[in-house]
Order: C-alpha cells, then sequence, then structure tokens
C-alpha cells in the first residue's frame, strides 16, 4: 500500500513537471487561436524614422514606436496568437536582420523590389505610394528634370537612392534617417530630398519652410511585409492581411494615420 502511494506520488509529480517545462518553453510550438499567447513571441524590425508608418512616440514621457505598420502588425500577431516585440533599427540593416534570423519580419514601408526579393519573401502590397520631391519652398525644385546640379538627399538603402542614382547629372547624398535629411536640407546643406508622398506631407506640415511635389513612379512602388527566405510566417500572415484588406480594416487605418486629424499630423517633427 506505502509503496502504492509512493509510485502515485511519483507520477503525479512528473506529470505536473512536465506540464509546467511545456508551459514555459518559449519555442513550443503548439499552435493555436491565441489562447497560447504568451509562449509564441514574434520580433519585428523597423525604421521607426518614417512617421506615419513608425515613428517614436514619446506622448506620455515614455518611449514607444507607433505607427500604421505598427498597428497592421498588432492586428495580424494578435489574430494568430503572438506576442510581439519591436525592434527599432536603420532602414539599411532591415534586410540583413531578416537573413540572419534576428528579426521575424520586416515592416518599414518597405517596397517589394525585384532585387529585395532575391535575399526575402514579401507579402503582398497593403499600400501604395509615390514619390516625391522635397525642397524649401520657393527653389522651383518641382520635377526630376531641375535636379541637374543638385545635392539630392535620399535614404541610405531605399528605393529612392536607386532612384537618384539612376538620374543623369545630380549628387546622391545617402543618409541613414530621414529626420537627418530634413535637417540638411533646412540648412541647405543639400537643395532637396526624394521621399513617400505620405512621409513628405507630414514633414512639410510641419515645417512650413518647405513643400513637396509629386514625381513619376519608375517600377514598383507601395509597402509590403518582408519575411526570411523560406519563412513558415507568410502562409499565416497572408490570409490575415488579406481579410484586414478586404474587409476595409486598413482603409480605417489609413484614415486614422494618413488623415488631417492623425497622431503624426500632431507630432512635433521627429529629430
Ligand atoms: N519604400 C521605400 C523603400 O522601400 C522607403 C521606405 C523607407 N522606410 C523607412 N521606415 N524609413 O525603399
Amino acid at each position: 500500500m506505502k509503496r502504492l502511494r509512493f509510485l502515485l506520488t511519483f507520477f503525479l509529480t512528473a506529470i505536473v513537471a512536465v506540464s509546467i517545462v511545456t508551459a514555459c518553453n518559449p519555442n513550443s510550438t503548439t499552435s493555436g487561436s491565441g489562447s497560447n499567447s504568451s509562449s509564441k513571441s514574434l520580433t519585428m524590425a523597423t525604421s521607426a524614422d518614417y512617421p506615419p508608418f513608425e515613428f517614436v512616440s514619446t506622448a506620455g514621457g515614455n518611449q514607444e514606436i507607433i505607427g500604421f505598420d505598427v498597428d497592421i502588425a498588432k492586428a495580424i500577431t494578435e489574430k494568430l496568437g503572438y506576442s510581439l516585440q519591436i525592434q527599432n533599427i536603420d532602414f539599411n540593416a532591415l534586410l540583413s536582420s531578416l537573413q540572419s534570423k534576428r528579426a521575424d519580419f520586416v515592416m518599414a514601408g518597405m517596397t517589394p523590389t525585384e532585387e529585395r526579393k532575391k535575399n526575402v519573401d514579401f507579402s503582398e502590397i497593403y499600400y501604395e505610394a509615390k514619390n516625391t520631391i522635397v525642397a524649401k519652398k520657393g527653389s522651383n525644385l518641382i520635377a526630376v528634370a531641375g535636379l541637374k546640379g543638385k545635392n539630392v538627399g535620399v535614404q541610405l538603402g531605399s528605393i529612392q537612392e536607386e532612384l537618384a542614382k539612376k538620374i543623369q547629372g545630380l549628387t546622391p547624398v545617402s543618409l541613414n534617417r530621414i529626420s537627418e535629411l530634413v535637417q540638411e536640407l533646412k540648412t541647405g546643406r543639400i537643395d532637396a530630398v526624394i521621399m513617400e508622398d505620405t512621409v513628405a506631407k507630414g514633414f512639410t506640415a510641419s515645417n512650413p519652410d518647405l513643400e513637396f511635389n509629386v514625381i513619376p513612379n519608375e517600377g514598383v512602388a507601395g509597402s509590403a511585409i518582408a519575411f526570411p527566405k523560406g519563412s513558415a510566417l507568410p502562409p499565416e500572415f497572408n490570409p490575415v492581411l488579406k481579410e484586414m484588406i478586404e474587409s476595409g480594416k486598413i482603409e480605417e487605418l489609413v484614415v486614422k494615420w494618413f488623415g488631417d486629424n492623425s497622431p503624426a499630423a500632431a507630432q512635433k517633427p521627429a529629430t
């Protein structure tokens, strides 16, 4: 009898121990519908210099990365039962963070170009964009032809950098962050910046000495989610993203973040 009780206690303890270990294992692959969210975590890498897509908000005293892309990422990961970590790194280092598996996906207003597709996989495009020239008001730098002989700022590693390199006769100045480009433009060290329309809209609204003019797009434009090549995530993410596009949820976020009353419009220029 004593022996039986001993065995029973032993087995019960073993079962409890095994369940505790399983519940705590962060790599636990139990897939599920949200009930298991604490055990599955994904890391998104972004370059939070791009309001209203992603930027650092200091509202309320603490720093938080918020924006259109962040809301989409939160909605998708929540639906799939993952918790979300966000890493802020330079735009130019985003793709290598996927290749080295330091991040599970990238959302950074990133355009799915053929060149990038050689190294990473993309979702479908969830938001379209146009390129613009941002320059001092009255400088008359409103079209590509006018950029001849000028110093033109672009973000390092962006499609705008590729574009600037292709335009004959200008000197591209590549910097890490969009806010640095805006500063250089205001002090006159560069003459113009090529950046996307929604971002240009915000920066020119908060810097009334600047204006922007849309230029014709070359090649693919817009934003998509990037994953490491061969990642298991796209088959999970893509249907949720598609549903968000079709149900009007993305449109709702467009109004929230790109509308005139957006939190980014109220935000002081990011520095
Ligand atoms: N769409 C452009 C690209 O993919 C620029 C994106 C810049 N994004 C950022 N978070 N700074 O190259």
